[in-house]
């Protein structure tokens, strides 16, 4: 089976680089967050809590997200090359 070349196999590369850049931008916020909704807990500050849980709910499904693409797309594809 012929290669599809180098230059398909460095931008494969390059798409799981961006991906794994965004997982860590996502971690960074599941972190933060997770630690500001405690924060508020501790404050007494049950609907600033809530709503900080919200978002750690979205920030953890956009990292599953990423996950995924990573997983069964992008990696699907560099073995294909
Ligand atoms: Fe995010």
């Amino acid at each position: 089976m012929p290669s599809k070349g180098r230059p398909l196999r460095i931008a494969l590369l390059a798409h799981e680089f961006l991906i794994s850049s965004a997982q860590r931008i996502e971690h960074y916020e599941i972190a933060a967050y997770g630690v500001a909704r405690t924060f508020a807990e501790k404050l007494d500050q049950i609907a600033a809590a809530d709503l900080l849980q919200e978002t750690l709910n979205e920030e953890g499904m956009t990292d599953q997200h990423l996950t995924r693409l990573a997983l069964r797309k992008i990696n699907a594809e560099a073995v294909a090359v």
